[in-house]
């Protein structure tokens, strides 16, 4: 989700080391250790040490003495801003080719791209056939997909056809309530008014309960089996037996160290296993046991807690006074059941927590699993953490050793976590295609309701710390544990839990400039992660800035409004992002080694271009991320954008092959030099941004979302057609998944 459309609330109050000269520092450790490289800014932050560094004996850019390397065979598109989806070698079709419904001719060199799955498709019988003027109810919009795509992962269904047929996991992150009222009376929520600058408010005088539920079902996942024609064409089975709908209503369980604390009793569960929905979904992750992981981010701002407050209420930016789309108005509601409107006003209003829904905000901001092959219930693994989790990404498996999982906190001055089980990874617990088996929730349980918590300290130097968060650690100055310095009871591990951020910035953790999504080289086990922009960061020598009232870092719950720049997030006022990538001895350790492998930059911005960019792949604000393995270790890593659109393009699609870079050298990093293997793949309509990204295992087919465009896809009456079609006129606007394939059948990119 874009800032412009979102505001990430920033309250980590840390005053964790400044780094005021980090980058400097930092220099001169390259310089050194590349002797003769100089200190230029694009090469002093690349490469895992010298081995990597030297290889490229001849310092050129020719590759014609790379063994392995493999290359990206696609020419790099220009940007575009049209209401069309642009992919190579693909011209955009005009009105007459959307009818037909399909990608029609392209050239034979290149892409085709359609449309699947819009929101608002059905995908039982007891929905709606979708049409332009469609009036949603509850009912169709549980029955069919939600809105405003986003993460999404695929789970075969048989082994033979696992590029053709396949349970398809999809996130609905938010809605557009104009969209999704569009046949309303002025089309707007009931309740609603423009004022005279246009712009749409809630008037205060209580909401219809039918289009919160709505609302509340346009939200969650959306489950829908997938399958490709014998022409090539992709369209969902309806009535599958895998399909169905999580939504901000569904119930789920807790597990872990939160479930059945007194942390989450409820009004609806004053044991503290259950909650009612997952909100916000972001980005994704999934398991190697076959199960998906949709993750809460966004999810504070749905509720509200006017009373009662406390550290974490404050610290993750519970809103008091209001929400976001006014979900507790229809409270007491003759037809509100067991408090399914009460439940987003959590302040507190009984004796105790049992009789109310002071509780309710902790039972979100969790990585929630679910099982896409069986009708059981997704389970939140509070183990892993309570923020706003951007995705969870699984990192490289080792036999014998931890499974570990790392996540972003996507607000501006947060931070990135890793977890690691205590189970140790069993390789016959990789089964997913299987699709005999039930235990695949019992496997998770195993893995991710145990384990440590850390949070990530970036050093100067291009080394790094993962800082344990339990009760029983430490804190830095050796002076208190950290359950004592948190105010909680010793060994109350679901304290620090609930307060994870709090508990991060005593430990020590770097402030970063909005995490979103990871990626992690099966091979090398490197990961990468987008730090998408940040315009609280602030100069070099500055002081820290603290929100709600705080004024320094050891008080809790306060929030980081401000940092200064650090080795890790080197420019001040950053409006265009950067990639990290980090490498770890083994899967479990403490420690690591990282450096930037590529920073954004588009010609309007102020950021320096440290990384060289040119015309082919300009971009800002990096969000989805995806390593594309292709074997023989070699891949592709797949940056998608989420800038809300610059003078320059829309939201865009980008490709690098990190091994290309130099010559087979893993450890390069994207330069003035070698930026040419950095090529833009394809470019989204106007308004949105690009999000969410696999291919199928035979690589010919690579899936993304398009989220929130403004006036896309060009025909609003069909579920299926061509996605590079250019709208004429105005359209109900539909996110939508968009499968893009070679005209020719062959793999994506080479
Ligand atoms: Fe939902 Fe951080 O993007
Ligand atoms: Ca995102
Ligand atoms: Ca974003």
């Amino acid at each position: 989700m874009s800032e412009e459309i979102e505001d990430h609330r920033l309250f980590n109050h840390s005053e964790n080391e400044p780094f005021s000269s980090v980058l400097e520092r930092r220099i001169a450790r390259r310089s050194v250790l590349r002797g003769g490289l100089g200190v230029a800014a694009a090469t002093m932050l690349g490469g895992f040490g010298l081995a990597g560094c030297s290889s490229d004996s001849d310092g050129d850019d020719d590759d014609g003495d790379m063994a392995a390397a493999m290359m990206l065979a696609f020419e790099a598109i220009a940007g575009s801003q049209q209401d069309a989806v642009v992919v190579p070698g693909a011209t955009a079709q005009d009105d007459a080719a959307v009818g037909a419904g399909m990608a029609a001719a392209v050239a034979a060199s290149g892409y085709t791209a359609q449309v699947v799955v819009p929101w608002g498709t059905p995908i039982t019988s007891d929905g709606a056939p979708w049409r332009a003027d469609l009036a949603f109810t509850p009912s169709i919009q549980e029955n069919a997909v939600g809105m405003h795509h986003d993460g999404m992962w695929h789970f075969p269904i048989s082994e033979e056809t696992a590029s053709s047929n396949f349970i398809f996991a999809l996130n609905n992150e938010y809605i557009d309530q104009l969209a999704l009222f569009a046949t309303n009376p002025g089309g707007l929520p009931t309740g609603y008014a423009r004022d005279a600058d246009g712009n749409v408010d809630y008037q205060g005088g209580g909401r219809d309960a039918d289009e919160v539920r709505t609302e509340i079902n346009a939200h969650g996942v959306t489950i829908v089996e997938l399958r490709r024609g014998d022409d090539g064409q992709w369209s969902h089975v309806m009535d599958s037996t895998y399909n169905r709908r999580f939504t901000s209503a569904t119930p789920m369980n807790l597990s872990g160290p939160v479930a059945g604390s007194d942390y989450v009793k409820t009004a609806y569960s004053p044991t503290g296993t259950e909650t009612r929905g997952t909100n916000n979904n972001c980005a994704n992750g999934y398991t190697p046991w076959g199960t998906y992981l949709t993750c809460e981010e966004n999810w504070p701002n749905v509720f509200r807690k006017d009373e009662g407050r406390e550290n974490d209420d404050n610290r993750l930016g519970i809103p008091s006074g209001g929400t976001r789309y006014y979900w507790e108005a229809p409270a007491g509601d003759a037809s509100e059941v067991d408090g399914e409107f009460a439940r987003f006003n959590a302040t507190p209003s009984a004796d105790d927590a049992t009789g109310d829904y002071r509780n309710e905000p902790r039972t979100f901001g969790y990585i929630v699993e679910i099982d896409p092959y069986t009708n059981t219930r997704a389970v939140k693994r509070t183990a892993l953490g309570r923020f706003r989790h951007e995705g969870c990404w699984v990192g490289k498996l080792v036999e014998g050793e931890p499974v570990v999982f790392y996540s972003g906190h996507d607000s501006r001055n947060e931070y990135i976590y890793k977890y690691v089980s205590d189970a140790m990874w069993d390789p016959s617990d990789a089964n997913r295609t299987d699709m005999t088996r039930s235990d695949r929730l019992a496997i998770g349980d195993k893995y991710m309701d145990s384990g440590t918590l850390y949070a990530a300290r970036f050093n100067a130097d291009g080394s790094g710390a993962w800082l344990p968060l339990t009760p029983e650690t430490m804190v830095p100055d050796g002076s208190q544990t950290l359950a004592a310095a948190l105010g909680l009871e010793p060994g109350d591990l679901a304290g620090v839990i609930i307060n994870t951020c709090d508990a991060a910035d005593i430990m020590g953790a770097t402030p970063m400039d909005r995490p979103e999504w990871g990626a992690v080289d099966p091979t090398s086990g490197e990961v990468y992660m987008t730090l998408t922009n940040n315009s609280d960061r602030t100069a070099e020598g500055t002081d820290p800035t603290y929100t709600n009232g705080g004024t320094s870092d050891d008080e809790l719950g306060v929030g980081f409004s401000k940092a200064p720049v650090n080795a890790a997030n080197p420019r001040p006022n950053n409006s265009d992002g950067q990639v990290i990538r980090w490498r770890e001895p083994t899967p479990g350790e403490t420690t690591f080694d990282w450096e930037i492998f590529v920073f954004g930059k588009v010609p309007s911005t102020d950021d320096e271009n440290i990384s060289g960019l040119s015309d082919q792949n300009y971009f800002s604000s990096c969000d989805g991320l995806w390593y594309d393995d292709r074997g023989d270790g070699n891949g592709i890593l797949w940056i998608e954008t989420d800038t809300g659109g610059t003078d320059y393009t829309n939201d865009q699609v980008l490709a690098v092959v990190p091994q290309g870079l130099n010559k087979g050298d893993s450890g390069a990093v994207v330069n003035e030099s070698n930026q040419s293997q950095l090529k833009r793949f394809a470019v989204g309509p106007n308004g949105c941004e690009v999000t969410g990204i696999f291919a199928t295992p035979d690589r010919t087919a690579l899936f993304i979302n398009i989220q929130h465009p403004s006036n896309w896809p060009a025909d609003d009456s069909v579920n299926e057609q061509d996605a590079t079609a250019v709208t004429s006129g105005e359209v109900r606007p539909r996110a939508s998944t968009v499968v893009i394939q070679k005209s020719d059948g062959g793999q994506i990119a080479v």
